[in-house]
């Protein structure tokens, strides 16, 4: 098979969530080849497996994806599966490489950042339990395209992504499928869509805005045609390769359409959204947010309304910095609670060890062992089922699981785009006073605990450590601080505040008045205005 030489690109650490660059660091000559290759290298599948391929659909998608193809055939793959027109949500990803037991897959996204020829572009590789490669693979990858000097690729025109049906490279067989039926039939398992029909058939309104990203048509076949929400309740369900210019983060600024719409006085019972690539999710109910954080709580406590969790759960995992209000809920339904590292994959053990069944994040990541990625159109879907099982607006299911297991206020502020050197000086110089910070009274709040969290994966004995700083409080409220690994430019500080109040406490205070003792005391502990030159937060969720 041709072999073209080629020299390394040392940039391609892949981070968390695969590899991620702008656009035109990935249209350089040879970039994508060289991460491809490097994967293929490490993976070192057996002749003839198969290969998952699909993206959300951003700008560079379809180029990438030839590639992919044409690599995939000259590296003995037998078999590429790829959704139709390149597309592939990144659960409906993970969901097809469990059904179809590939050897793994390759999900082309940036996930939540802005596409387009000057926004970003990713490639991330997922191993056969549908998860994305754990560090060891990654950390081999990246060893990989610090020394590759060749890469092998078929020589072949492209493929015609639009038709369903097998077509050939060589020995290799590219199979195109829709890249929702699978996705969808799984959904039809887990939740009761009869009831959610009924509900729906009763007057129930929804609103779900799929920011011209890749759950437009998952979310047009499964709630307008499945379950019969009228056509206009799936907003912005056209996939574009700019996402028409927006942030496709299902988050309360860049999703502000929808928030205002939730908002209005003829809401719609239940609004949602989801990011670039699918796997996050926002929940808004008529008049009220939720955060991810409480969806978690939420879904989680009332998950036995679904068929797919009627026998319970094995227990419930959340990242670090995600609120402990799934803690609560852990310990009535007495379950493990797991408190992992941030990034899906610490996730994937334990869902693979039957340790979890539910897992959120607080970036609005929810999923369940149903595959082995976060899942947006998934918590939607309980979200629904919940709903059409307890009949009970959103507004007042929030304020009962409050009454029952209190609540949690929670924000997070996101410092973006700082310079490094800054970033580092806040952490060295916090990490340095950890040990005197209990004791200290700050902002009327006296710090109770400060560490560094270390993780040990229960299942394989992995240790992942400075994961974040967390700052505990006496009363059980927190401020946890960490550098994002996902960002692009410079660097990005994650400051996570979060108030506790037992179920006999302040229910129904504004969440910002209730975490103003919060950002008064992350601002004399962490002095983050001196170190990097911002008054407030960028964005604050
Ligand atoms: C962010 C989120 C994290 C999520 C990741 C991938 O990572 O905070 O929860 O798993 O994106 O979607 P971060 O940029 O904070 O490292
Ligand atoms: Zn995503």
């Amino acid at each position: 098979m041709p072999e073209i030489a080629t020299t390394p690109f040392p940039d391609q650490k892949p981070g968390t969530s695969g590899l991620r660059k702008k656009v035109g660091v990935f249209r350089q000559p040879h970039y994508a080849e060289n991460f491809v290759q490097s994967v293929f290298d490490v993976v070192d599948a057996p002749a003839g497996a198969t290969l998952v391929v699909g993206g959300d659909g951003r700008f560079h998608n379809r180029t990438v994806i030839q590639v992919a193809i044409r690599m995939a055939a000259a590296n003995g793959f037998g078999r590429v599966v790829v959704g139709r027109d390149g597309i592939l949500s990144t659960p409906a990803a993970s969901h097809l490489i469990r059904k179809r037991r590939a050897f793994g897959g390759l999900i082309l996204s940036a996930s939540h950042n802005p596409g387009g020829p000057d926004g970003d572009f990713g490639i991330k590789y997922n191993v056969a339990n549908g998860g994305p490669a754990p560090e060891k693979i990654t950390d081999a990858i990246f060893a990989c395209a610090c020394e590759i000097d060749r890469y092998r690729i078929a020589e072949a025109g492209d493929v015609d992504l639009g038709s369903l049906g097998e077509q050939r490279v060589g020995d290799l067989v590219i199979e195109v499928v829709d890249p929702v039926a699978d996705y969808a039939a799984l959904m039809e398992q887990l939740f009761d869509f009869d009831a959610i029909r009924a509900m729906i058939a009763g007057g129930f309104r929804l609103s779900f805005d799929a920011m011209h990203a890749v759950t437009g048509p998952y979310a047009h076949e499964i709630l307008e045609n499945r379950l019969g929400a009228p056509a206009g309740s799936v907003v912005n369900g056209t996939p574009l390769e700019d996402f028409g210019g927006h942030h496709p983060d299902p988050n309360l600024v860049h999703a502000r359409e929808l928030y205002e719409r939730m908002m209005a006085a003829d809401a719609p019972d239940f609004g949602a959204a989801s990011d670039g690539d699918g796997d996050r999710n926002l929940i808004i109910g008529r008049g009220m947010f939720v955060t991810p954080s409480d969806s978690l709580a939420a879904l989680a406590a009332n998950a036995t309304c679904a068929p797919g969790y009627a026998a319970g759960l094995k227990g419930i995992a959340r990242s670090m910095p995600t609120s402990q209000a799934a803690d609560r809920v852990a310990a009535t339904l007495g379950v493990p609670l797991h408190e992992t590292p941030t990034g899906w994959k610490f996730f994937g053990n334990l869902l693979d060890a039957g340790m979890a069944t539910i897992c959120g994040e607080e970036s609005a990541g929810t999923g369940s062992d149903h595959v082995r990625e976060k899942d947006g159109l998934w918590a939607v879907l309980l979200w629904l089922n919940i709903l059409a099982v307890r009949k009970l607006p959103v507004a007042e299911l929030m304020a009962e699981h409050w009454r029952t297991y209190g609540r949690t206020y929670y924000a997070r502020h996101d410092y973006e785009a700082i310079a490094t050197e800054g970033a580092d000086a806040l952490m060295a110089d916090l990490r340095a006073r950890l040990a005197t910070l209990p004791g200290e009274m700050v902002a009327g709040l006296t710090v109770e605990a400060a560490d560094e969290f270390a993780y040990t994966d229960p299942t394989d004995g992995s240790v992942s450590s400075r994961q974040g700083v967390r700052i505990r409080f006496k009363g059980g409220s927190r401020i946890v601080v960490r550098l994002s690994g996902t960002g692009t430019e410079g660097a990005t500080l994650r400051v996570y505040l979060e108030r506790s109040e037992p179920t006999e406490g302040q229910l129904d205070f504004a969440t910002e008045d209730a975490l103003a003792p919060l950002v008064a005391a992350a601002e004399t502990i962490l002095a983050i205005r001196a170190h990097t030159g911002r008054e407030a937060a960028d964005v604050v969720t």
